[in-house]
């Protein structure tokens, strides 16, 4: 069928090899599509998209991130607040399986096929790393919502930096090396600000479609943001729950030290393509505001800081 033309081969070319190109990361180089570097799978499977006719329903929830700012921590909360009338605390499907496995992503369908998808019943929650601008033609929005998770750019690249180094199983390349890449706007999903901003614009102009979050605010304040996400999710928390502590047990169950510790998120592995494996718990290393200071040194601190000031001057985003 269209909706299984994944593919970024038209009449034989591949137009992933006629791209510009990046190296220096651990793994593939990066590939620059429409503005933004990609790994090169990412680029075939987001082209394929285009011409898979994939359309999203109108009540759809999209979360949007760019890698490591709190995808998996999201994908758990927006699963236990949407299903907190289906299942009790004490044997919720979340303390035996991975929100990555719980919530699928648009460009890691499993099995590689976007069909398994679009036979999810509604309301479906859908993650991605896309912006809006590599969204297929096809996705035009017909009313779905967006929940945008976002974090501090200094923590967000050395979580990358440890997530690509266990990705690829790649112990040599230094973060001072990829440091100045980041900072180029050479990341997966970069520029990183220029993500950010689609999806600030975005949340300003419609702020009933867009939901813009920020890891720190949730981590400073989860209670409040949980309650908001329930809000905007279209299922708010009622006097009742509020009272009794739902929103706490979900923040509770969704926890960093709950998740971290579940055999279901530290045993076991994904297989990604090529063979390649990744641990199920590379997807929680330390869940903490400011690590960076740990990995990075002040000087390049303030240098990232500068650049992302200067990217985002004037938009009313900070940091
Ligand atoms: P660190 O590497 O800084 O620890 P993503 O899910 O988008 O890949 O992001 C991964 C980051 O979110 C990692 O950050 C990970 O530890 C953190 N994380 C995972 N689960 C979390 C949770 N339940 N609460 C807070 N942070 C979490």
């Amino acid at each position: 069928s269209s909706s299984e033309a994944v593919s970024s081969e038209i009449h034989g070319v591949d137009l992933v090899s006629k791209l510009p190109t990046r190296e220096g990361w651990p793994g593939p180089p990066l590939v620059l599509y429409k503005n933004y570097w990609l790994r090169p799978l990412y680029v075939a499977t987001i082209m394929g998209l285009q011409n898979s006719g994939f359309k999203p329903r109108h009540d759809d929830i999209i979360l949007a991130t760019n890698p490591k700012c709190g995808t998996t921590w999201t994908k758990a909360l927006i699963f236990a607040i949407n299903n907190r009338f289906r299942y009790e605390f004490g044997s919720h499907p979340l303390l035996f399986r991975h929100p990555q496995e719980l919530v699928p992503s648009i460009e890691t369908p499993r099995d590689g096929n976007i069909s398994y998808i679009e036979k999810l019943p509604s309301p479906r929650v859908l993650g991605t790393h896309m912006p809006p601008s590599l969204f297929p033609k096809s996705m035009v929005s017909d009313g779905f919502r967006v929940v945008y998770m976002c974090r501090e750019p200094k923590d967000v690249f050395v979580s990358l930096w440890h997530f690509q180094k266990e990705i690829f199983k790649d112990n040599t390349t230094s973060l001072e090396a990829v440091f100045s890449m980041f900072s180029e706007g050479f990341s997966t999903f970069g520029p990183f600000w220029d993500h950010c901003l689609e999806y600030w614009r975005e949340s300003i102009a419609s702020p009933e479609k867009v939901l813009f979050l920020k890891y720190e605010d949730m981590i400073s304040e989860p209670v409040k943001y949980v309650i908001r996400l329930a809000m905007f999710l279209g299922v708010p928390f009622s006097t009742k729950e509020e009272e009794d502590g739902i929103p706490e047990e979900v923040v509770r169950l969704c926890s960093f030290e709950k998740l971290s510790n579940l055999d279901a998120n530290q045993t076991g592995e994904f297989t990604l393509s090529g063979n390649r494996v990744l641990k199920k718990s590379a997807f929680f290393r330390k869940g903490k505001v400011g690590d960076w200071v740990n990995h990075m040194s002040e000087e390049m601190g303030r240098k990232l800081d500068c650049i992302v000031e200067e990217k985002l001057k004037g938009s009313g985003l900070v940091f």
